[in-house]
């Protein structure tokens, strides 16, 4: 979704700005622009489309050392030029960059146009661009706090004047904001891919907290005036993890990055012939868990995916009753919290808006809380009471592979965490964790499959509805690889438990139809051939995941891809993996922008 790059500094802010807001481009945006200051004046150059339209209209002989930039994804008002960010005041000596919605913008244009301010565009943030301009007298810093006094909503926000060339001002509320540090330069952003080419040094700001950044330095408040004092942290993300590095796309790498992914997500964690688990980030919390009846997951997306998986995983091996809500809907459904009630965050970026504010309801309503996060220092991971992080490394690609892998490797080693503190024996426990240290070997041993996956993808790509039949722990996966196809290749795609095929979608089957089972062995794989026979009668194109050595299912099926043998509970690791290489061929085969689908954001910030 919308990113934000601001800069102050020695050097000409413009280039700085340019490449930050291309690092920002994997989030998903419509339009982009920049705000140079100096020369008394602010220059505002803004587009719709790419960043690659904006460069052409910038002027690139502008040595100016202070700047915004952004990245937006329309929320209010179309995606053109004129709804683009910066927006101004109406005298034209401010620039504003927002993300996140001011909810109450609507009662404060009435205001302002009651006091003769003409808008100029339909967005929430030309308000607040109006609002600082209203109060502003040539103290920057004074005007952001007083306008953001009268708002309610979330924003990340950047601010520049004319009147005072060497300043930025930075604040945030809900939405993530972070400030470089370099040597005699500071940058802001909504997120430390576009800091990190200059810095790995950054400072976060939290809620309410404003920020003056000058090429002097940087001084932090909170919207009373009060000062903070800010530590300085260390990104552990390099440049080379969030570029393509030989890979035609993020999503490809991604995908193919997952067993080292899952070996870094794992290092020091478990140990495998003890059957025990150590996860430093819970320790805090390490009764409250143990003691918890109820633990509710909470996510939106492939993380929600991953959640159901971790339900299964929890009632299965630490036999607690756990339940999988949708962020959004929890949030508002009055939700019944009881008194050792465990609610969890699963979330890649950290970020979501609606996986955040779940969360933010759990914790009034007491329950203990802990994330399941990969963005260290995001939003989520800050607001839970413990958690554990993925470890799996930046995740650009807006269709989620790997960081679905952490996750449920993650809700792996919590179900056993939990489970050797009831009712799980250490031999299970020994073998689960063994198992779970062969994962990122028989990845890779999958990957080698990439053709064939190829191959699946090209003969099935002109079926514009594919299905996704799974049972028991594949069942999310089936919903996933749904969820992977619709997203990039924009084939529709569901995804169901296997035996709800009967309860209606079964009326769709005809040859047009693939329908990809995921049938590798296990409790109720004799359920799932006959769900494979009953689409095979109906003239369905079968396309099934199956274990290793399986002949039944190659005599059933028209492709067959096939896995190596884990314990069951693990085979979700597994099995997603064919079904994300079948997405993504696919995609590439239709034409599809990969890694930027249409509509799609990484990171969705607002509700
Ligand atoms: C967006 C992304 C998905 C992601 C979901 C939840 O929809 O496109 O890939 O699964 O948000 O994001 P989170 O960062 O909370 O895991």
């Amino acid at each position: 979704m919308c990113g934000i790059v601001g800069y102050v500094g020695s050097k000409s802010a413009l280039p700085v700005l340019v490449e930050g807001l291309k690092r920002l481009e994997y989030r998903g945006y419509d339009s982009a622009g920049v705000a140079l200051v100096g020369n008394g004046k602010v220059v505002v150059t803004k587009s719709k489309g790419r960043i690659s339209v904006l460069e052409h209209l910038l002027d690139h002989d502008d040595h100016s050392s202070t700047g915004i930039g952004h990245t937006r994804w329309a929320t209010h008002g179309a995606p053109n030029d004129i709804n683009a960010h910066p927006h101004s005041d109406a005298t034209g000596r401010l620039a504003l960059v927002h993300n996140g919605i001011i909810e109450n913008y609507a009662a404060l244009r009435t205001y302002l146009g009651g006091l003769g301010v003409a808008f100029a565009t339909d967005t929430d943030t030309e308000v607040l661009a109006q609002l600082v301009g209203h109060f502003y007298d040539g103290d920057l810093e004074k005007a952001v706090k007083q306008a953001l006094r009268e708002v309610r909503g979330t924003y990340g926000i950047a601010v520049v004047s004319a009147e005072e060339p060497d300043l930025v001002v930075a604040a945030k509320n809900g939405s993530p904001l972070l400030v470089g540090v370099g040597e005699g330069e500071y940058i802001v952003a909504s997120d430390a891919s576009a800091i990190l080419a200059h810095t790995t040094q950054v400072i976060y700001l939290e809620d309410n907290e404003v920020v003056r950044m000058s090429a002097d330095g940087i001084r932090t408040t909170t919207l009373d005036n009060v000062p903070v004092t800010k530590d300085v942290e260390e990104i552990e993300w390099t440049l080379g993890q969030i570029e393509l590095g030989g890979y035609e796309h993020f999503m490809l790498k991604e995908i193919f990055e997952q067993p080292d992914a899952i070996r870094d997500c794992l290092r020091g964690r478990i140990v495998p012939d003890e059957g025990t688990v150590h996860l430093g980030g819970i320790a805090d919390v390490a009764r409250e868990l143990t003691r918890s009846r109820r633990f509710i997951m909470t996510a939106c997306g492939t993380a929600w995916h991953a959640a159901l998986v971790g339900e299964y995983l929890f009632e299965d091996l630490a036999r607690v009753p756990t339940e999988t809500e949708y962020a959004s809907e929890f949030r508002y459904r009055n939700p019944i919290i009881e008194d050792g009630t465990t609610v969890m965050a699963i979330s890649q970026s950290g970020e979501t808006a609606d996986t955040l504010a779940a969360l933010k309801e759990a914790k009034q309503r007491g329950a203990t809380s802990l994330g399941v996060v990969n963005t260290v220092g995001s939003s989520i991971a800050r607001e839970t009471d413990a958690g554990v992080y993925l470890h799996v490394g930046p995740e650009i690609g807006v269709a989620s592979t790997k960081a679905f892998s952490g996750q449920v490797v993650v809700l792996a080693m919590l179900a056993c965490y939990l489970g050797r503190r009831r009712h799980m024996s250490q031999s299970a426990a020994i073998d689960m964790l063994q198992a779970l240290s062969r994962i990122p070997e028989q990845i890779a041993s999958i990957l080698e499959q990439n053709d064939a996956c190829k191959a699946v993808a090209e003969a099935n790509v002109e079926h514009d509805n594919w299905l996704y039949l799974g049972r028991g722990y594949h069942y999310p996966v089936a919903l996933e690889g749904a969820l992977k196809l619709k997203e990039i290749s924009y084939i529709h795609a569901e995804g169901l438990p296997a035996a709800e095929m009967k309860h209606g979608p079964i009326a769709l089957i005809t040859e047009q139809m693939p329908v990809v089972f995921i049938a590798t062995r296990g409790t109720q794989y004799d359920k799932i051939i006959g769900n494979i026979e009953e689409v095979r009668t109906r003239g369905g194109r079968v396309i099934a995941v199956a274990t290793e050595g399986d002949k039944r299912i190659a005599s059933l099926a028209e492709s067959v891809i096939y896995v190596p043998d884990t314990l069951e509970p693990l085979q979700p690791l597994l099995s997603v993996v064919p079904l994300q290489l079948i997405a993504y061929h696919a995609a590439v085969c239709r034409g599809c922008n990969v890694d930027k689908p249409r509509n799609l954001a990484k990171s969705v910030t607002v509700e």
